[in-house]
């Protein structure tokens, strides 16, 4: 069953009324600048046609009853009981909960009123495949609660960069992960058929076309990774660690963004070598998507396409986030006619590649593809030709 139908049926028989609103916020996939949004870089991602549904109404008292229908799980909490991360009885928030009740905390943080609402969510964007599905959720819940608090005449309305804003900060500081701002951005401010370049120190951003001859293939190697397992953190630490003995060189380093290839090669034998090797992907990253946007502007997709492998082999041998599985679907991919480029999209760990593929061949990459993977890794992969589309809104 579709998402949308599921949150609705759920919703009915759940509460034994209509929902009041449907909302819907996208995943993403990213197709230059890994890893460098924390590190002020520049990024190129655009929302998927995968998203996360909410189906939500007020609620009758003090207390919100979330109900995850992929799940079959529900978790209630009154505001009085989101920053110990448990239930409005006590007992632990389930993970899934996490995202949502994070929301409601960085609102209440931002002394914006939460609304006690009855909602059903489900999602098509997978767990854990690079593709936000937390983002996602975030941003479903950040739509609901905005509708409703207009409903019970509290009402706030915040531009869609700064309800992303708000739901980075619910994932640094209620779940834990300190992740850049990238993903919420995408969910929330996504538009049909467009790349975003957001420039991730100004948070200035701008559409740019997918070429009217290429497709977006999302590549999913049924392989899942948990980004609260730390070793997002353990990058983000050594990109920090990083800037810490560069600016002692160069005063006038606040971030990765700061360092030109050039002075980071004379400076790197400063750094211990792990943080070196991480560091390097990110300043070279940097550069690379400074090379990369002007040859989309100008429509030299296949040199773009190039900067993707790049980024791709940086990824696997510097900043070590790749696994087998993504460098299976990678290197069969990049041998098929058609394909311009691909690499491993989002945090890494598993999850999905992106390529940019000649439309005409599409289908047929997408076959092959899947064919040669699971002849390769007996993994089933599920391959789907994307449609960049619009970001969080009420339907
Ligand atoms: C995750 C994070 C993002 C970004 C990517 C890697 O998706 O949530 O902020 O850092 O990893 O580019």
């Amino acid at each position: 069953m579709h998402p949308k139908e599921l949150v609705t049926s759920t919703f009915r028989q759940r509460f034994g009324k209509e929902p009041a609103f449907v909302a819907l916020a996208p995943g993403r996939v990213n197709i230059l600048g890994e890893h460098v949004d924390f590190n002020d870089g520049f990024v190129l991602p655009a929302a998927i046609d995968r998203a996360t549904y909410i189906a939500f109404a007020p609620a009758a008292s003090q207390r919100s009853t979330l109900v995850a229908a992929d799940f079959g799980e529900e978790a209630s909490f009154t505001l009085a009981s989101i920053p110990t991360k448990t239930n409005a009885d006590g007992a632990p928030l389930a993970e899934w909960a996490y995202y949502p009740a994070g929301v409601a905390w960085a609102l209440t943080e931002a002394d914006l009123a939460v609304p006690a609402i009855d909602a059903v969510f489900a999602s098509n964007v997978p767990q854990g495949s690079g593709l936000s599905s937390s983002a996602s959720i975030e941003m479903a819940f950040a739509v609901a609660w905005q509708t409703l608090s207009a409903v019970e005449g509290t009402g706030w309305v915040l531009p869609p960069m700064q309800r992303a804003l708000l739901g980075q900060k619910a994932e640094n500081k209620y779940v834990g992960v300190n992740c850049g701002i990238m993903d919420q951005f995408a969910s929330a401010c996504g538009v049909a058929d467009k790349l975003l370049l957001l420039d991730c120190r100004s948070l200035e951003w701008q559409t740019l076309p997918v070429p009217e001859d290429v497709a977006i293939v999302i590549a999913d190697t049924s392989v899942r990774r948990k980004l609260t397992d730390g070793e997002y953190n353990k990058r983000r630490q050594a990109c920090e660690d990083a800037v810490k003995i560069l600016s002692q060189h160069l005063p006038n380093v606040r971030a990765l963004r700061d360092v030109s290839v050039d002075d980071f090669n004379r400076l790197s034998d400063q750094l211990p070598g792990v943080v070196e090797k991480r560091a390097r992907h990110v300043v070279e990253e940097i550069e690379r998507s400074r090379r990369a946007i002007p040859l989309l502007e100008q429509g030299k997709i296949r040199e773009f396409g190039q900067i993707m492998n790049e980024c791709h082999a940086s990824l696997r041998d510097l900043y070590e986030v790749s696994i087998p599985e993504l460098n299976v679907m990678v290197e069969i991919a990049q041998s098929l006619p058609g394909c311009l480029g691909a690499r491993l999209t989002g945090a890494g760990f598993g999850g999905c590649t992106a390529n940019l593929v000649e439309k005409s061949v599409a289908e047929a990459f997408a076959t092959e593809l899947a064919t040669q993977y699971e002849r390769k890794t007996g993994l089933k992969p599920e391959i789907y030709i994307c449609k960049a589309s619009d970001g969080a809104r009420l339907m």
